[in-house]
């Protein structure tokens, strides 16, 4: 952590970008993204319709901001909320002005199915995905995944969360959508003085705004009817990091992460999410005191946007909760959560040194496939940031769990975006599959969204025994 932090303030001059001020808006209510509407289909599939297109939303009193969304939302998408065990089909319809396509971040899916970008979706055209969804109950999102032009189209707004239940391992643990069961995505945006986002000043991590919008809400309050809530927070933000805490530091409960519910529940004073990262944390409130969750400085601060090395403050409010004067009482949060086993460690070590925004020294080519990696087996992942920005990387299609000295296998968090600071290594037990497929790749890249449209990422096959891995990608030849 030393080492980390030492190379974090030498950057901080580099890497300045807005810091985050106080809105200049009113406090308002919340918005919660509505549940995308399912319907059966004859084959008793459950399907979900999602359409994108442009819209205009209104973040700032009497300011109009042209922005695109999912489902009929300006900005943001719908909830979509499916069970392990669904048959699901996500028909996706494009409307915006330009190709884009859509990817389920943390969906365990067919390669053909995961919306990367082989999966592009003309203007005009509609795309769909199936599969059966068998994985554990977790917080997981969608957004556009063009080659090149993720960024963008994640900035001006299509990002959505989509939930997985497990009805075959229910836990108590509060539920009720919108009520004590609560999405806070988190995003950052600079408005332009037309009102327009401002998609011109990034800086060497991406685009960083000094307005921050919860669920697309500027200075949001949450009205709590019960003792405890859960939160599902979600970072889409293209390049700012957060540690999510209450405003005293008091204690939270963190029950999940990425990739579902912890073993067992982790008392924490904040949680730091990098840009792609979910947590689900559990918050205590009493009667009429009013709380708030901020964001606290930590680590990564510098590449937000201001230089802690000079003692600056980067903390800011997230969201004022509001109990009522009477709550409902909720039960404790149980002591075991998740009963998955936890994956064995050892296998195959594959490392990628990450510099320069190059993965192995590679940038991304469309064609090539840069590695085959085995359905249904633990490898190790070794990430080495040898540069002076941090990054976050995301495998797609993974069950991951780090390593980290002093934590027994059976406490490991489930993960499929991890941190890598500058200067650290991070190691992580990975496991891909069991959807093989020996044509179509995995993306594996920085989810500092600028990163990955620079060419911080690579492409992989998850094959099968006896099945013979493609040496290139039909339809990208290297001409
Ligand atoms: Cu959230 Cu490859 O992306
Ligand atoms: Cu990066």
């Amino acid at each position: 952590a030393a080492a980390g932090a030492v190379a974090v303030s030498s950057v901080a001059g580099c890497a300045n970008g807005p810091g985050v001020r106080p809105p200049k808006a009113a406090p308002r209510p919340l918005a919660i993204p509505p549940l995308a509407p399912s319907s059966r289909d004859a084959a008793g599939r459950r399907v979900v319709e999602l359409v994108a297109a442009p819209g205009t939303s209104s973040f700032l009193p009497g300011v109009a901001t042209p922005t695109w969304g999912y489902g009929g939302l300006p900005f943001g998408g719908p909830t979509v909320r499916v069970a392990r065990g669904d048959d699901v089909v996500l028909r996706v319809t494009n409307r915006l002005p330009e190709t884009t396509t859509t990817h389920w971040h943390g969906a365990r899916v067919p390669a053909r199915a995961d919306g990367g970008p082989h999966q592009p979706i003309a203007p005009g055209a509609t795309w769909e995905a199936s599969w059966r969804v068998d994985q554990p109950a977790a917080t997981l999102w969608y957004h556009p995944h063009p080659h090149g032009r993720t960024e963008r189209h994640v900035h001006r707004g299509l990002f959505g969360l989509f939930l997985v239940d497990d009805p075959e391992a229910q836990v108590d643990l509060p539920s009720t959508y919108g009520v004590d069961d609560v999405p806070l995505v988190l995003t950052d945006r600079s408005f332009a003085p037309d009102g327009s986002f401002d998609e011109q000043h990034r800086n060497t991590v991406g685009l960083l705004g000094d307005t921050v919008l919860v669920n697309g809400t500027v200075a949001p309050f949450l009205d709590v009817t019960t003792t405890r809530v859960r939160l599902r927070v979600l970072n889409a933000s293209s390049a700012r990091s957060y540690r999510v805490a209450c405003d005293d530091e008091a204690p939270l409960t963190l029950v999940g992460t990425d990739g579902g519910l912890l073993p067992a529940p982790r008392t924490v004073t904040g949680v730091v999410l990098t840009p792609g990262e979910r947590a689900e944390v559990v918050v205590d409130v009493t009667p009429g005191r009013r709380r708030v969750l901020r964001s606290l400085s930590h680590d990564l601060g510098a590449v937000n946007g201001v230089a802690r090395a000079a003692g600056a403050d980067d903390s800011f409010d997230l969201l004022e909760l509001r109990p009522a004067a009477r709550l409902a009482p909720a039960p404790p949060v149980p002591a075991r959560l998740s009963r998955e086993t936890p994956l064995a460690e050892g296998g195959r070590t594959r490392r990628f040194v990450l510099a320069h925004n190059r993965i192995n020294g590679r940038a991304m080519d469309m064609s090539r496939i840069d590695e085959v990696v085995p359905a249904s087996t633990t490898e190790i992942w070794e990430f080495a940031n040898r540069h002076t920005l941090p990054h976050n990387m995301h495998v797609h299609d993974a069950r991951m769990q780090v390593l980290e000295p002093g934590v027994a296998a059976g406490d490991r968090p489930w993960k499929d975006t991890v941190a890598v600071p500058p200067g650290t290594t991070v190691r992580a037990l990975v496991r891909v599959g069991p959807h093989t497929d020996p044509e179509v790749p995995y993306m594996l890249h920085c989810h500092l969204l600028r990163h990955e449209d620079d060419g911080m990422m690579l492409q992989f096959l998850v094959v099968g025994a006896g099945q013979r891995a493609a040496t290139s990608v039909a339809g990208h030849g290297h001409g």
